[in-house]
């Protein structure tokens, strides 16, 4: 074959998209989710190292919101169009003295954890959606941060959790932080990975809706039953939201990597921030020298995700597994990816009523993807104070 016929060959096979690489199927039907954010609240953590280490002197504790989506899904069009509701995370009740116990505990002895909390359901009503409308609440995982008080909605509003989640309620799991009014009068629906065939970024999948417009997929390692979800959100231009859930709590365990570097590359005056406030006593790249942080030589992730007794990891192994997935959508250019607390997001994120589905096209990822590394973003722990 001549010189001339091969080039455009190799082309043509180079051109598969990023998304399409990852293993996103292409989609049949067309069918986007829209995707609406709200921050329930600012909770503030145990402490930064139950999270990820290195911690440094001065950043021992960490304020973070709560990420809850209204996810909205269009079937027909014209007149006869209907809308389907659905919420993935609902946050933390706003009444945590009446949740399980040792969770009602915790919050009294730290009364200042929660900062004037909104109930989730408040925000849609708020908003003008009707709870009755409300097709399945998905949890993304048990925990209290993120499974709400299912009791506000009515019962027809159903339930959908990871397969693997431990439902046994409080005390007779003592380690439950549910109950069971987080059940009663709801259908549960529960996802089975160890059936599905579909692998997704060699994550195991489920197509939710069989028409291609949201994938879950089964991100364990903080907890049993982890699940993470993929929205299709435009076909034009491709491009996806990840609500990544707690497969990790801060940014810095996600980025940089050397395909996110490539990808988005760091503007000039992140990396000026960086080597002038990075600490080198904590952080180590090649291209560093005399105190100076270099960034375009760092070839891993700020942070590692805390392996340590009383950490959040109940797998930590399994959780970095997890991770390591999560950070190839992040440097994928079609995946906007939302870890459920990532502060470097606040204020510069669309909240509800605003959607997410235009975020490629609004460059909103170049604009917030190196936030994190900015001293004055609440994300920004890489510096003693
Ligand atoms: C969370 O904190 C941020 C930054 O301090 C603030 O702008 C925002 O209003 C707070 N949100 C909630 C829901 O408390
Ligand atoms: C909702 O379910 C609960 C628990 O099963 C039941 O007690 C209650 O009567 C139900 N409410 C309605 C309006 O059906
Ligand atoms: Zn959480």
């Amino acid at each position: 074959m001549s010189r001339t016929l091969l080039l455009p060959l190799l082309f043509a096979g180079a051109s598969l998209a990023s998304w399409q690489s990852l293993g996103i199927p292409t989609s049949r039907t067309g069918a986007t989710l829209s995707v609406k954010a709200f921050n329930i609240g600012n909770l503030t953590i145990g402490g930064t190292a139950t999270v990820v280490h290195p911690v440094l002197p001065g950043r021992e504790t960490t304020t973070v919101p709560m990420f809850g989506f209204l996810l909205e899904r269009t079937i027909g069009t014209g007149p006869s169009a209907k809308t389907y509701q659905y919420v993935w995370d609902l946050g933390i009740r706003k009444d945590p003295e009446n949740a399980v116990p040792p969770v009602a505990e915790l919050f009294k002895a730290f009364p200042g954890a929660l900062d004037e909390p909104k109930d989730i359901t408040e925000l849609l009503v708020a908003g003008g959606v009707k709870l009755e409308s409300i097709e399945q609440v998905f949890w993304s995982h048990a925990h209290l941060d993120h499974i709400g008080d299912m009791s506000k909605f009515p019962n027809s509003t159903g339930l959908v959790i990871g397969a693997a989640t431990n439902t046994t309620p409080y005390p007779a799991n003592p380690a439950s932080q549910l109950q069971p009014s987080d059940f009663a009068g709801h259908t549960l629906s529960k996802v089975d990975f160890t059936t599905s065939k579909l692998l997704i970024n060699n994550l195991r999948a489920v197509d939710y809706f069989n028409d291609g417009s949201f994938y879950l997929l089964d991100t364990p390692g903080h907890i049993a039953g982890h699940m993470t979800g993929l929205a299709r959100v435009s076909t034009s231009p491709p491009s996806f939201v990840l609500l990544a859930g707690d497969t990790a709590h801060q940014i810095g365990a996600v980025r940089p990597r050397p395909l996110l570097q490539k990808h988005f590359p760091c503007p000039a005056h992140v990396l000026a921030d960086a080597r002038a406030h990075v600490s080198t006593d904590f952080f180590w790249s090649s291209g560093s020298k005399l105190g100076q942080f270099d960034l375009l030589t760092r070839s891993e992730q700020m942070l590692d995700l805390a392996d340590v007794p009383g950490g959040l990891y109940a797998d930590q192994p399994t959780a970095v597994v997890s991770l390591d997935k999560v950070a190839l959508f992040d440097a994928d250019p079609d995946v906007f990816v939302v870890i459920a607390h990532d502060v470097s997001l606040l204020g510069a994120m669309p909240v509800f009523p605003q959607t997410l589905n235009g975020w490629k096209k609004g460059g909103l990822k170049e604009r917030t993807v190196w936030r994190f590394l900015q001293p004055d973003n609440p994300a920004f722990i890489f510096s003693p104070v």
